[in-house]
């Protein structure tokens, strides 16, 4: 397996340099690794007719590779603009595009990536406004409609004096990479999980309103109405709170 490593940072050697040179120390041998810095790179978007040459290129090394680690300081914001152009270039090779326009995955379908950033703004500021959220979602949305699996996402905050990745992150980014040859298979129980979710709390709730009714807290004339819509309330707000904190939250510390 080949795991490819793209640097969209104006520090080839900055603290999000040293985090993905983590990750890829951390991969195991036999598998291989490989570095790109996207500032070496003169790429420019594909014209009608012409395709870039070095896109062309860094095609070649994404189709290659297994996995991606895409690392990225966040920059006012949102993703580093080198890493951003880049996926912008990339955008006609990313996806296939319908008649109406609308983008579906290509030839990347079904590889995988892990996310890196990193920022100034410490690890409570970080986890309350999430200044970092802007560039893992930029990340997940690109790769999403290029259908890429993702892996995982690291963050490095509180880096406005820091010189070295703290020891603790070091083990952190080696243990993901040591992981990264095992990524896992796409998920496709999302559906299955929220009919069980909802028979669960459809369950739950007829065996607590059923209680309620021996011991006469509720009358039998308002059982079935209030079963249903506490039913209906209950698993909105649940799915919903869920959703938020395996899909939406990103990690801030
Ligand atoms: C143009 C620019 C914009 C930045 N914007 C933010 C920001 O909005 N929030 C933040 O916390 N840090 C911001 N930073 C700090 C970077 O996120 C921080 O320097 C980064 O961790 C450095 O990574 P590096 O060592 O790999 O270069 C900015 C830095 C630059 C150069």
């Amino acid at each position: 397996m080949k795991i490819l490593g793209i640097l969209g940072a104006h520090r080839k050697d900055g603290l999000t340099a040293q985090m993905l040179a983590n990750v890829l120390a951390g991969v195991p041998a036999p598998h291989t690794t490989e570095m790109i810095y996207l500032e070496d790179y003169d790429f420019h978007p594909d014209q009608v007719g012409k395709r870039d040459p070095v896109l062309d290129q860094l095609t070649d090394q994404l189709l290659s590779s297994d996995v991606w680690v895409l690392a990225a300081p966040t920059y006012w914001g949102g993703l580093s603009g080198r890493m951003k152009d880049f996926l912008d270039c990339m955008r006609g090779r990313l996806v296939r595009f319908d008649h109406q326009g609308g983008t579906h995955p290509d030839r990347f379908e079904n590889k995988h990536y892990l996310s890196i950033t990193s920022c100034y703004a410490g690890k409570l500021e970080n986890f309350v406004a999430g200044i970092t959220d802007g560039s893992f979602r930029t990340i997940d949305k690109i790769m999403s409609a290029a259908g890429v699996i993702k892996i995982n996402e690291l963050v490095l905050p509180g880096t406005l004096f820091m010189k070295q990745v703290p020891a603790a992150k070091q083990a952190e980014c080696k243990r993901l990479g040591s992981k990264l040859v095992t990524k896992p298979k796409r998920d496709d129980n999302t559906m299955k999980r929220y009919i069980e979710l909802f028979c669960m709390v459809a369950v739950m709730a007829f065996l607590t309103m059923g209680i309620q009714f021996l011991f006469h807290l509720i009358y039998a004339s308002d059982f079935w109405l209030i079963y249903a819509s506490f039913v209906l309330i209950f698993f909105v707000l649940l799915a919903s709170i869920l959703h938020f904190f395996t899909v939406v939250k990103h990690r801030r510390r």
